[in-house]
């Protein structure tokens, strides 16, 4: 099971141990052994031995289809088995639209080439469709500020909220005992990440946009989406202890800090740099508007958002505002539009 566990990760590290232990052993046993010794050849060899399975390492992280459960265990980056293998289900549940899973089906827009691709046929155009925003909670607004943009920030049972948006970010968190209602699956009780509990009005878009990536032979799946408080702190300690806390800051959110514990985000695909150079990434960045998403952690925008640069990092806002962060490209990020900071105080 290529699912992210205890197991995943101690497969990873004993892997990364290998890489190192296997050109040392090598060189412990050359050293011991008898005869006439070259140790500029032996330390080659030992170096081009590290390089050869460091190299399967770094090759499985590649955002190819099949490389998901090597991934999983040389790196400990698991996508969830249904959102890679259960298309069809996928498919099944996207109400509204026609299910069309015949091989090699033409659309109005593409012809599958593939024997293997499922396509599914949509009935909506998606510029033309709006995809509303998040209903906000009922419950008492408590105002507690005005952003620099002259917006209220207020929250609602301890959560921050803008002009309707729910906010996460370094300078404003969730609580702790947050989890978030209405999801395609239930999200109660949850001990790990899950792909799946996403808010109703976002996962609807979201099979939507997927649907249509697989229209035009796309493949986009999420591979990490509702991660609770004690899992994002989880993976943020893991960080912290491989590479320090300030390099971990730029990248994974402290525990109760992560979007992810919102339920309206969702990481695609490989989860890796690579991500925005594949078709599916340059296709995301140019539609998920469209469906009312928005790339959370744009380019060049790390002082605003506070991360690096996620491709493959969706927050879901519905298409009034996604269309205004599109920016015709250029994206603009929610810290700079509500005129927010996203710092932690400590
Ligand atoms: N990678 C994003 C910032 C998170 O950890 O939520
Ligand atoms: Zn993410």
């Amino acid at each position: 099971m290529c699912e992210e566990s205890l197991l995943t990760q101690i497969i990873s590290w004993i892997y990364l141990a290998i890489c190192f232990l296997i050109p040392l052993i090598y060189l412990f046993l050359y050293h011991k052994a008898k005869g006439r010794k070259n140790y500029k050849k032996a330390f080659l060899i030992a170096f081009i031995m590290f390089v050869l399975l460091f190299s399967i390492k770094l090759i499985v992280r590649v955002d190819v289809k099949g490389f998901e459960c090597p991934n999983c265990f040389l790196n400990n980056i698991c996508p969830q088995e249904d959102d890679i293998e259960n298309n069809d289900n996928d498919d099944v549940n996207n109400e509204g639209d026609i299910i069309d899973n015949t091989e090699n089906t033409t659309t109005s827009s593409t012809t599958t080439t593939t024997t293997t691709t499922t396509t599914t046929k949509r009935t909506t155009n998606p510029a033309e469709k709006t995809y509303e925003k998040i209903a906000e909670p009922t419950g008492e607004k408590i105002e507690v500020g005005k952003t620099s943009k002259g917006y209220t920030i207020y929250q609602i049972d301890g959560v921050t909220y803008i002009d309707g948006y729910l906010i996460a970010n370094k300078t404003y968190g969730l609580p702790e005992d947050f989890v978030p209602k209405n999801t395609y699956a239930s999200s109660e009780n949850r001990t790990n990440t899950c792909n799946t509990c996403i808010n109703n009005t976002a996962y609807d878009a979201w099979q939507d946009m997927k649907a249509d990536a697989t229209a035009v032979g796309l493949n986009i799946y999420i591979s990490s989406g509702y991660r609770p408080y004690q899992t994002q702190k989880t993976i943020y300690e893991r960080y912290v202890r491989q590479d320090g806390k300030e390099e971990a800051d730029t990248y994974s959110a402290r525990p109760g800090h992560s979007e992810h514990q919102s339920g309206e985000c969702f990481d695609l695909n490989s989860i890796t740099d690579a991500f925005a150079n594949t078709d599916e990434g340059k296709w995301v960045n140019q539609n998920a508007y469209k469906y009312g998403f928005i790339i959370r952690y744009p380019q060049g925008k790390t002082d605003e958002t506070g991360y690096k640069y996620e491709s493959w990092h969706l927050r879901y806002v519905g298409t009034e505002l996604a269309y205004k962060l599109y920016n015709n490209g250029d994206w603009i990020t929610m810290e700079d539009y509500f005129g927010i900071t996203s710092e932690y105080q400590n």
